[in-house]
């Protein structure tokens, strides 16, 4: 039987779902803006915004949809899940409850703490600024500074690394958040693992190193991540044996502690000298991470989601055992002062045996143009991380001059800082 699925959401994380999606099923998209990419994988495509869930499932039941695929957690906190899974489409993503897990980083660690979830740092929740301030000032040692909501990975600022004590209370005060986390600062190397996750099992796929900051050599603002890259195996160069499990059994005891979890458990660790300690945990995909993921995934997508809807195992996940790059292009000026509505040409063909993912552009009839977020990005393939890169920064030799790349993300000597870095900790 074929399936009839719905994607929600417009950027390359969906555009990657939406390749891995669309040979096997028929399948039809919404989001905020037109992704060229997905638009022309789908059967068909409404614009709508993500978090409008009674819209979501008007579409849902017009096209009727089996089953549903939900990208950003904008649509997750606005209970986009429930609302499908209430009319009877079942929704690959957590309902609200459940993805709290990322949608409040105070519920997270509380949560965390306890079901006695490993790799939780040291932390306390504040209502009040001042008193947050008053602990920074007495705490020993650098702290984390996290607003408990939703920023786009943007509103973490870690002291020590990006601000000083001093520039961490200003923000404090004038943020203007309700609550905050503080927490004890990680000191390591970051590593991403998604998994599959119903009925109380899961299924990993191997690990990605994101980038979050905006410049080469790791400099400038945090940004919802500028590139990433895999290896061939599960774990990743800066990794030693046993790093990986470990990490593992983290998501295992999330798990075994949200029987009702539904959807992808993103894990984002930080490798220290005492192993993988969690940064956070999110209910979806990552952006970029997925594109890393879904184009080696050798076992159908669908197949996941249909054991997933109909309560049988999940599928043991085949890979195809190729290392990935992803780059992307960003707006001039992103993500600070992002040059949004920019018409943007991008030669497809240029890219070359490299994957083209289409991200928040925008297309009109006259176009492309630039959002004030993220671009496109191209994925590079091969049997070393060395060969994937060199894929993907060919492709993006004519990505023109209104985009920003980091062209640094999976060049060895990025790789050689990670692994010294990794060294020098653990000796
Ligand atoms: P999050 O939104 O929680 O993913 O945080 C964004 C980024 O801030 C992470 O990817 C880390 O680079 C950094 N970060 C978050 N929490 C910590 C921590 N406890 N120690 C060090 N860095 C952190
Ligand atoms: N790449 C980080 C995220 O998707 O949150």
């Amino acid at each position: 039987m074929t399936e009839t699925a719905l994607l929600i959401g417009g950027g390359g994380r969906e555009h990657a779902i939406a390749r891995a999606l669309a040979d096997d099923c028929s399948l039809y998209a919404c989001a905020s803006n037109r992704n060229p990419g997905i638009r022309r994988l789908a059967d068909g495509f409404e614009t709508v915004e993500e978090t409008d869930a009674d819209a979501i499932v008007a579409f849902a039941t017009d096209v009727g949809a089996d089953l549903a695929v939900i990208g950003p957690e904008s649509a997750l906190e606005a209970g986009v899940a429930d609302a499908l899974d209430d009319a009877g489409v079942y929704a690959f993503g957590p309902r609200e409850a459940e993805a709290r897990l990322e949608t409040d980083k105070a519920y997270q660690r509380r949560f965390m703490r306890e079901a006695d979830v490993p790799g939780c740092p040291d932390f306390e929740v504040f209502d009040d600024m001042d008193a947050a301030c008053a602990y920074v000032d007495e705490y020993d040692g650098d702290l984390a500074v996290k607003p408990a909501g939703l920023t786009g990975g943007k509103g973490v600022k870690v002291i020590g690394d990006q601000v000083t004590a001093e520039e961490a209370k200003t923000y404090l005060r004038e943020s203007g958040y309700d609550r905050v986390v503080l927490e004890e600062r990680l000191v390591g190397e970051e590593f991403t693992i998604q998994a599959f996750v119903a009925d109380g099992e899961f299924r990993a796929t191997p690990a990605v190193q994101d980038h979050k900051r905006a410049y080469e050599g790791d400099e400038g603002p945090n940004t919802g991540g500028m590139g990433s890259y895999s290896d061939t195996g599960p774990s990743l160069p800066f990794m030693e044996a046993g790093d990986y499990e470990a990490a593992l059994d983290v998501l295992d005891a999330v798990v075994d502690a949200l029987p009702d979890y539904k959807g992808v458990l993103y894990g984002q660790f930080m490798l220290t000298a005492a192993g993988p300690k969690v940064v956070e945990f999110n209910a979806r995909f990552g952006d970029p991470e997925a594109m890393n993921t879904l184009p080696v995934l050798e076992t159908p997508f669908i197949d996941v989601l249909t054991a997933a809807r109909d309560g049988d195992a999940l599928p043991e996940l085949e890979f195809s055992g190729e290392a990935t790059v992803c780059k992307y292009a960003v707006p001039d000026g992103y993500p600070t002062d992002p040059d949004g509505g920019a018409r943007i040409a991008v030669d497809e063909e240029s890219v070359g045996d490299a994957l083209l993912y289409y991200a928040s552009v925008d297309e009109r009839e006259d176009g492309i143009y630039t959002t004030t977020s993220r671009s496109f990005a191209v994925v590079g393939r091969g049997d070393s991380i060395a060969a994937a890169e060199a894929e993907a920064d060919a492709a993006l030799s004519a990505a023109g001059d209104r985009v920003r790349i980091r062209h640094d993300i999976g060049k060895p000597e990025l790789l050689e800082k990670r692994t010294e870095h990794m060294a020098e900790l653990r000796e």
